[in-house]
């Protein structure tokens, strides 16, 4: 196994015969287990409920959601599947609304299904089987990529959890943190703990632990006095939905991580597979931000912490410009301080 290899070690979305396997992530990392499914709708409840998250690990589930769609659906009506599967369709459709890669990985096995004769099971779960291999083997490549824009060893920050937990395998700003950890360019992690949901210090920590890249964790509010220190090189971050403007949207954070960035001469890398970009938005402030129950800012895993009668405003995802972002990656290369020209050039290679 070469160094890289051995740091992917986690499956968060497999497939198990006959059925659908979750690693549970909002256990993680008290608890490893994996939850089974055989239907559409309990897929498409448990992207709602943050079971799998991360928009590349969501667009992979959704893609397996449809093999048990079809499945029930062709068990049903051998003549009419097509069309009876299409309100699972709209349920998966509507778990999620930030990450594009859900919307994509749909589109994809709908065009596919409009082919297929007779039993739709075995081509859709290669299909999927593709879609996550696809996205694996992109992770790889982004990984190379990130890993070259950076020089001599330093520190770098992240947020949210972009690794194998949130992918097909491997990770997006984590694949490209782990290939530079392995080619000696990484000295030192600063992960972010991610307020509210805590994908820093319960899943990108879990995950670099296990991999033996030193890791620290800072409070999200930290990461402007650690840039003011010196050291940290990147900045490096995942996302759910890259426009044709070069704007990507990504977990709440990372706007002000961005901001940040740019006032201690920090380089912000941004790092997804071209599944995220989104060419028909051509301006990030028309991305839909998903809002999510106020509950996960005014409790801590079901016990209340902030004063009773106070409420929350819990927009889980924002928006960084062009102009904060030094490289946007993606398999089909890199765009750096990107423009729509750019954006463009990039997706028609390839
Ligand atoms: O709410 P989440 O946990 O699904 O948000 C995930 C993120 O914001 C990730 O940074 C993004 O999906 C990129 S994952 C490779």
């Amino acid at each position: 196994m070469n160094s890289t290899r051995a740091h992917d070690t986690i499956r968060a979305v497999r497939w198990n015969s006959d059925r659908l396997e979750l690693i549970d992530q909002r256990i993680l990392p008290a608890t490893e287990e994996y939850l089974a499914y055989q239907s559409a709708d309990e897929v498409a409840r448990a992207i709602k409920d943050m079971v799998v998250r991360g928009a590349p690990a969501i667009g992979v589930t959704a893609a397996f959601g449809v093999v048990l769609a079809a499945r029930a659906a062709y068990a049903r009506a051998p003549a009419n599947w097509k069309a009876l599967l299409q309100p699972d369709m709209q349920a998966l459709a509507a778990s999620r609304p930030t990450a594009v890669n859900l919307f994509w990985a749909l589109e994809r096995m709908q065009r596919y299904i409009e082919a297929i004769e007779g039993d739709p099971v075995p081509a859709l779960l290669a299909e999927a089987q593709r879609i996550q291999d696809e996205d694996i083997a992109a992770n790889y490549a982004m990984g190379e990529l990130g890993a070259s824009l950076m020089d001599a060893p330093g520190a770098v920050i992240t947020h949210c959890n972009t690794g194998s937990l949130a992918t097909g395998g491997y990770g997006t700003a984590l694949g490209v943190i782990r290939s530079a950890y392995a080619q000696g360019k990484v000295s030192q992690v600063y992960a972010d703990e991610t307020r509210p949901w805590l994908q820093g210090s319960r899943l990108t920590a879990w995950e670099l632990v296990r991999d033996n890249i030193p890791v620290k964790l800072l409070a999200d509010g930290a990461a402007a006095h650690l840039m003011k220190q010196g050291g940290v090189t990147w900045a490096v971050v995942g996302s759910d939905r890259i426009t044709a403007d070069g704007s990507a949207a990504n977990k709440i954070g990372t706007y002000s991580l961005a901001v940040n960035a740019k006032y201690h001469g920090v380089k912000f890398m941004v790092v997804a597979p071209t599944s995220t970009v989104d060419m028909s938005i051509d301006d990030g402030r028309k991305i839909p931000i998903e809002e999510r129950d106020p509950e996960e800012l005014l409790s801590v895993q079901g016990k209340r912490i902030a004063a009773q009668g106070a409420g929350a405003w819990n927009p889980v995802f924002d928006v960084t410009p062009p102009e904060l972002i030094d490289a946007i990656v993606t398999e089909r290369g890199i765009v750096r301080n990107p423009t729509p020209e750019k954006m463009l050039a990039m997706m028609k290679n390839g």
